[in-house]
């Protein structure tokens, strides 16, 4: 797993493999920022981590190539970006292709890129949501496989939607892994399937209010 931040994505997913919903266990958290939260998250639960600072790098290949060095080293059955917030190159991206899942906190297509809840609202849109994707050179651009939505509220500002989204990536993030691990999922001629009934393409959809 991948990431930078506080960690409460890896929490949601290290809880599903302690109850055994995930099939799976997570064999090694990386960081790029020496504060994230959740490699305290994951010393605390036993979990191999690392450190790869990315200021420590002169280019974002050479950083790409120091991470894909640590990847390779384990037999991973996938690669989880959990709040990573780094542009990968394409040659990392083709390394690993159809091993690297994301998870964005928009509607996607809508909103690639920073600032999602921002934009939704000052966008004026009802819903919001987050959406579980593989990663491609398309900058959060890849097959969607599970989305969710929640309501904007009159009140809200960008921290408050946030907080809401982040109660369904919870739930939608676990569930995507334990697709992708138990095989269910399958990226064939441009369509992603699930059990072999073709998902639309902003992946199957999990609704929340
Ligand atoms: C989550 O909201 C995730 O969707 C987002 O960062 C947050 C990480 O929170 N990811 C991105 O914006 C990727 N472009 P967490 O550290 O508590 O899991």
């Amino acid at each position: 797993m991948l990431l930078s931040g506080r960690g409460s994505n890896l929490q949601s997913i290290l809880s599903a493999s302690q109850s055994g919903a995930l099939g799976g266990d997570i064999a090694l958290v990386i960081s790029n920022r020496p504060d994230s939260g959740g490699l305290d998250i994951a010393r605390d639960a036993g979990i191999e981590i690392a450190l790869i600072d990315h200021q420590a790098y002169a280019t974002r290949e050479a950083f790409d190539a120091s991470l894909a060095g640590a990847l390779e080293n384990q037999s991973l059955d996938l690669i989880v970006l959990a709040g990573f917030m780094r542009i990968l190159t394409p040659a990392f991206v083709s390394r690993f292709s159809g091993r690297l899942i994301n998870i964005h906190p928009s509607l996607l297509p809508l909103y690639p890129g920073l600032n999602t809840h921002q934009r939704a609202l000052d966008a004026g849109d009802t819903h919001a949501g987050a959406t579980v994707h593989y990663v491609t050179r398309e900058l959060d651009g890849g097959p969607s496989v599970l989305q969710a939505k929640v309501v904007v509220q009159p009140d809200d500002d960008a921290d408050s939607l946030a907080a809401r989204v982040l109660q369904v990536e919870h739930q939608i993030y676990p569930q995507a892994i334990a697709w992708h691990l138990s095989e269910r999922l399958q990226f064939t001629a441009g369509t992603l399937y699930l059990d072999g009934v073709a998902l639309p393409p902003t992946g199957q959809r999990w609704e929340s209010v």
